[in-house]
């Protein structure tokens, strides 16, 4: 015959398996609900639940309830550690009616929080006979021992516990693959997976949604790396223009003449090596959306051409006298400021105007470190695929150090440290020192002779691109890929700088 406490045991079993198979999200939630019905059950006054963290040597209050639940979240334990560390470390339940006097029991917590520990009962949670964490309940009610029949039902709850935890950590894996292969259908269309975690990413994406659905023009402002393009890309596949092409043009990658080829195209004998006649960019995109990277760098003569384009469609191939129509949308980036570009009379203020109809900015990564570990994540997934190497993922030391680099470079800075510390690192978890964070490099002021902004940024300009043509024994290419720019822009830097290799 079942006793009445029996009976109501059985019923919050059966109540918490049917919660186990309906709710694979939110696990806190069900951890908290099987927690505070074994209390209840077992007639414990308080209670923790602590989980072993991602590297094993630490056992951290994930639960805790009763008067000084929250007080006590602060502390964690290592494996041998007080009772609960003891459990963990023998994968042993146990029942400690005497805690005063038990060597076992770590009397400093209790001391802290100024809750004496009298009786307490204990066991692990286990996924395939592995401890992964403990279940506590501590003071047995009314000044009563912790009985053998306690300990049982706490085993059976504890199991509860483990597998609402298998659940949701397979539920994890298998959202995981469908983001992997969701990145995987936009890799293979050249479009990125956007990260977005902080609320003012979010904001943006949110305006971004809304701006998509309309054909004006969208003029996306932000440092070097902070993920103009990427958004551009948003742009274009929330649009109605999402199954047409999207067309990428970098405007500093090019010299005046080609790039007004590329742009509107030529017809054949337009000049010496225009042996056929070609489509420019702006025809390839029609119906959809064209890109123009680095606006900032177009050269007036075709800020004029692209100012016609957009006031009315249309334009001229080089070379040729018939207009061609389009339907495009135009989409621009920059890093510089256009307003002082338009001071020194190097972008015409009319095409300004045009684009800017809605300026979307993006801020840098130091403005948002909430989206730190997210990207750190998702880029370290990405770089374990491509180097065949397995990690568990960043300890929080190298975490902390990510936290708090100020990301000159922003995102792209980012994706190259994790890159890096892939491929260095022969860590099971990422540490901080292989992440080589220097926290952002250290310019000092150049020797320019005037004060004149300008002047100086080009001083320094190339000094920084002189140095790294050293490093990289004046391989153009490599440096190029050093300094992340294309070949073709960085050649005709070194023209303009005129940066001169040192034998010559
Ligand atoms: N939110 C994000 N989620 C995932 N990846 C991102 C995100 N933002 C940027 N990236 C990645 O960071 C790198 C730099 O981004 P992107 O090229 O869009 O920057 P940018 O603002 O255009 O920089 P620049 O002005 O130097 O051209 C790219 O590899 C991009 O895929
Ligand atoms: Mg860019």
């Amino acid at each position: 015959m079942l006793s009445k406490i029996d009976v109501q045991k059985f019923n919050t079993l059966i109540e918490i398996n049917t919660l186990i198979n309906s709710n694979y999200e939110d696990v806190h939630i069900l951890l908290t609900r099987i927690l505070e019905s074994a209390t209840r059950l077992c007639e414990g006054e308080a209670s923790s639940l602590l989980l072993m963290n991602k590297e094993g040597r630490e056992l951290y209050f994930e639960i805790a309830l009763g008067t000084k639940g929250s007080d006590v979240k602060r502390f964690t334990l290592k494996p041998g550690e007080g009772i609960a560390g003891w459990v963990a470390q023998h994968n042993k339940a146990i029942i400690v009616n005497d805690v005063a006097n038990d060597k076992r029991h770590l009397r400093e917590i209790s001391r802290q929080i100024d809750y004496p520990a009298k009786t307490m009962l204990a066991v692990p949670m286990r996924i395939k006979d592995q401890c992964i964490g403990v279940i506590e309940l501590i003071n047995k009610k009314d000044g009563k021992n912790f009985s053998q029949d306690d300990l049982e039902w706490l085993e059976i709850f504890s199991n509860q516990a483990a597998l609402a935890i298998i659940n949701a950590r397979s539920f994890e894996q298998a959202r995981n693959e469908l983001q992997f292969l969701q990145d995987r259908i936009n890799t293979d269309q050249g479009y990125h997976t956007l990260i977005a975690k902080s609320p003012v990413i979010l904001e943006k994406l949110d305006i971004i949604e809304r701006v998509a659905k309309t054909d004006s023009s969208v003029l996306l402002l932000g440092e070097s790396g902070v993920g103009k393009e990427i958004f551009a890309e948003q742009i274009h596949q929330k649009s109605q223009r999402s199954r047409k092409p999207f067309i990428r043009v970098n405007c500093a990658a090019l010299p005046e003449g080609l790039l007004e080829s590329e742009l509107f195209g030529h017809v054949k004998g337009a000049f010496t090596n225009a042996i056929s006649n070609r489509q420019g960019r702006f025809e390839l995109a029609d119906g959809g959306t064209i890109f123009l990277d680095e606006i900032g760098d177009l050269p007036l003569s075709l800020q004029a051409k692209l100012l016609r384009v957009i006031q009315e469609r249309s334009f001229e191939k080089v070379g040729a006298d018939t207009t061609i129509t389009v339907n495009v949308r135009i989409l621009a980036a920059t890093n510089k400021d256009i307003e002082a570009l338009i001071e020194q009379g190097e972008f015409r203020s009319d095409l300004y105007y045009r684009l800017n109809v809605l300026p979307i900015y993006i801020p840098p990564l130091r403005q948002r470190p909430e989206d730190i570990p997210e990207l750190a994540a998702f880029f370290l997934k990405k770089f374990m695929r491509e180097t065949k190497k397995q990690f568990e993922g960043f300890s929080n030391e190298a975490m902390e150090a990510m936290l708090s680099c100020s990301w000159p470079g922003n995102i792209r800075e980012l994706e190259n440290c994790v890159e890096r510390a892939c491929v260095i690192s022969r860590n099971k978890w990422i540490q901080g020192e292989d992440l080589l964070l220097k926290n952002g490099p250290v310019i000092s002021e150049p020797e320019t002779g005037s004060r004149d902004l300008k002047n100086a940024i080009n001083v320094f300009k190339a000094h920084f691109i002189r140095k790294i043509l050293e490093e990289n024994k004046w391989n153009q290419t490599e440096a190029a890929r050093a300094l992340d720019i294309q070949r073709t822009y960085l050649s005709r830097l070194i023209k303009e700088l005129d940066i001169n290799h040192p034998e010559e």
